[in-house]
């Protein structure tokens, strides 16, 4: 069903806290477009799009700020995956086609988009970022067995 809501799971964290309280946060954004009901249509639309346009956009320089920081090595790619996204979202606004068919699309792109790219696209980079804080503690642990000796 194209209303269907999508539930949050544990095991979407990536393992940062501050990217993982965001996505979250998206999914409830997403479950909202997601019950946009006939009732005030136009209204709706244009509060849950506008929500959903600021939102994403914060999250996804987060995320890039956040890739990089880890040296995540498909950074340049992911940009340009954000880069597609926010095109589509701004191409699907700007159909002219009805309001029932605008939510209906609204609906189907941001399930097959959005949770699409968080699911497969940015969990691809758990890995790196296990791998990056493995090393990140050893360098400590090293630093710290330093200072013991220098005492
Ligand atoms: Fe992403």
């Amino acid at each position: 069903m194209i209303s269907e809501k999508i539930s949050w799971s544990d095991e979407y964290l990536l393992g940062d806290s501050l990217v993982d309280k965001q996505h979250r946060k998206l999914f409830d954004i997403v479950d909202n477009i997601l019950s946009i009901d006939d009732e005030n249509l136009k209204e709706s639309i244009k509060t849950c799009l506008s929500e959903l346009n600021s939102y994403m956009n914060y999250h996804f320089d987060e995320e890039e700020k956040y890739m990089f920081s880890i040296k995540y090595p498909l950074l340049d790619d992911h940009k340009m995956l954000h880069k597609q996204i926010r095109e589509d979202l701004y191409k699907l606004v700007r159909e002219k086609v009805s309001l029932h068919v605008l939510k209906t699309k609204i609906k189907i792109g941001v399930k097959k988009v959005l949770i699409k790219h968080i699911l497969e696209e940015d969990m691809k980079v758990q890995p790196f970022y296990f791998k990056y804080k493995e090393t990140f503690s050893k360098k400590v642990k090293v630093n710290t067995q330093e200072e013991i000796v220098e005492i």
